[in-house]
């Protein structure tokens, strides 16, 4: 068994994106709105910021309280960021409270600034085929990157994930179909998720409940990607696959912490580089 190890991934990356970004005389402008209080957003949001330093991406955060914004006063803000030219990324933390229409919001983000890759115009791009992709989604996008860097090649292979979100389940599910994996995605309603688990050959799992895969439900020699990010009551990072024993069936795993998370946050500072290259052009 072979650990992934996305935090070495995720360290190559973020020095090609810094020594790019140190050789522009203006640096890219990373602009994050966060609205309420999500601890986990919380933490993510800090994980972005300390990227950002780390590369000389400038960080912007907007900090709104949930109770004073509706969908028409974020809309507004980012119709805002659209027209300033000083501003290359717009990243929107998710969730949003629930009396605000996240779907109207992204589709409110200029394409050329969506650095989540959430866009319809990025996810279309994205849809058609793997060269095609534009800013694309980070954490599917980091997936392929630690497959890539350890010369995993899907082609072919049994992929079954786990997870339907717009974040990461779909796009991940459409990246590695693009790459011609056999695809399955299974989600909340899925009647027996051990059936579609245990043929897998890479098993991507991206839910938010620890524990939810066991050994039992895994393939001996399956590679296994770890997506989620829960914070146990004694404080303890863990994903949603019982890494202990998982690990003894698996060929390849990514841990929790330092697997599939350090990739997003890398992905997005490319994504935020990207943009920035496409709005400098622009003009
Ligand atoms: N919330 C959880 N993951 C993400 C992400 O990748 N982007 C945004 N904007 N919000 C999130």
């Amino acid at each position: 068994m072979q650990i992934l190890d996305g935090k070495l991934v995720a360290k190559e990356i973020l020095d090609t994106v810094a020594v790019e970004v140190r050789s522009l005389t203006v640096p890219p402008r990373l602009v994050v709105v966060l609205v309420g209080d999500n601890p986990a957003s919380e933490t993510y949001v800090r994980m972005k910021r300390k990227a950002c330093e780390q590369v000389g991406i400038v960080w912007e955060l907007i900090r709104l309280s949930a109770g004073d914004v509706t969908t028409e006063s974020v809309i507004d803000l980012i119709h805002e960021l659209n027209q300033r030219d000083d501003v290359h990324g717009i990243l929107v933390q998710l969730p949003l409270p629930s009396h605000v229409y996240v779907p109207q919001v992204i589709k409110a983000i200029d394409p050329y600034k969506d650095v989540d890759g959430f866009q319809a115009y990025n996810l279309g791009k994205m849809f058609l085929s793997e060269e095609f992709m534009d800013l694309s989604p980070c954490t599917p996008k980091g997936v392929l990157k630690i497959l890539d860097h350890y010369n995993i090649d899907v082609k072919g292979m049994d992929a079954t994930v786990v997870g339907h979100s717009n974040v990461v389940g779909k796009p991940m599910s459409t990246m590695l179909l693009n790459r011609n994996a056999t695809v399955t995605t299974c989600h909340i309603d899925t009647k027996d998720l051990k059936s579609h688990t245990i043929g897998a050959d890479l098993l991507v799992v991206a839910v938010g409940k620890p524990g939810l895969v066991t050994a039992d439900m895994v393939k001996d020699g399956a590679i296994v990607i770890d997506v989620g990010i829960n914070k146990l009551a004694d404080g303890k990072l863990v994903g949603d696959v019982d890494f202990e024993n998982v690990s003894k069936k698996a060929s390849y795993i990514t841990p929790v912490p330092g697997g599939v998370g350090p990739m997003t946050v890398a992905c997005l500072m490319e994504n935020t580089l990207m943009a920035y290259k496409k709005n400098t052009v622009k003009k």
